[in-house]
């Protein structure tokens, strides 16, 4: 059995937004009765250009209904360039969260949406324009690379998951492995730069700078608490400090240390720094 959120058990029981739009303005159809799952939806704006109303008709498991229930009530109200960013990942956070195996579910609406959307354009994006990798799912080569790109995939397990492909037989598994290392290489390259290294510090300089961030990033936080700290003395990349105040007798001044002090400390100053705490 799966673990549902109260959520999804709401939107299954009482799924919003059912049936077809007379006369809509955009349609999107996706999956297949053959491969268990299959959704259509369908819309219609207003004289702003918002999606006035929103329905969808599902054949499908609880979260293959939730998530397209979930999805109507999170696009009503808005235009398509605001629809049209709506992320599977939104779905499933609306939802209060899915079980990870089915997130294929939160995929196939945000399909839906992006056909129904390309649908209202005028236009046509069918799966023969793409290379179809898993013959059991008729999934393509742009889903898989999709899917892994906007929920940062790195095995077969979880592509399987997502969109369904390499469920089957398992045909597809070593093509998928390429597409997943192709998907995440670009990702790779299109990632910022790391922060530049921090710079070599001179000693006078290193302790300088030690208490401008305890002055300016440490102190006012653990004042604001009823704490205090001071410094006793720097060796290296060891600071020595005291707690004062509220923080003294705090039964956690060891996360604080730890957790706030230094990493502040290593943020400002040098990744090398460790702070220890000195009683007097
Ligand atoms: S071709 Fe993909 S599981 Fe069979």
């Amino acid at each position: 059995m799966w673990e549902y959120t109260d959520k999804v058990k709401d939107h299954f029981l009482n799924p919003r937004n059912v049936g077809e739009i007379e006369n809509p303005d955009g349609v999107g159809e996706v999956g297949s009765l053959a491969c268990g799952d299959a959704l259509r939806l369908s819309f219609k704006l207003d004289a702003t250009k918002r999606i006035k109303d929103v329905k969808f008709k599902t054949f499908g498991c609880a979260s293959a209904i939730a998530s397209s229930s979930a999805l109507t009530e999170i696009i009503k109200g808005m235009t398509l360039e605001e629809a049209e960013k709506v992320t599977n990942q939104d779905i499933a956070k609306y939802l209060g969260g899915l079980p990870e195996e089915k997130m294929h579910c939160s995929v196939m609406g945000r399909e839906a949406l992006e056909s129904a959307i390309a649908n209202y354009r005028g236009q046509k994006v069918t799966k023969e324009d793409f290379e179809v990798v898993c013959k059991c799912f008729g999934v393509t080569d742009r889903e898989i690379i999709k899917a892994v790109r906007e929920n940062d995939l790195k095995t077969v397990e979880q592509v399987t998951y997502y969109t369904k492909a390499g469920g089957g037989c398992g045909h597809c598994h070593p093509k998928i492995e390429a597409l997943i290392a192709e998907a995440r290489k670009e990702m790779e390259k299109a990632k910022p730069p790391l922060k530049a290294e921090k710079k070599r510090l001179t000693n006078i300089q290193k302790i300088k700078l030690i208490e401008e961030t305890l002055g300016r990033e440490i102190v006012p936080a653990l004042k604001a608490d009823g704490g205090d700290i001071d410094l006793i003395d720097i060796d290296g990349n060891k600071v020595y400090v005291a707690l004062r105040g509220k923080c003294s007798f705090c039964p956690s001044s060891e996360v604080t240390l730890k957790q706030y002090v230094e990493s502040k400390l290593r943020e400002f100053v040098s990744d090398e720094i460790e702070v220890e705490e000195v009683r007097q």
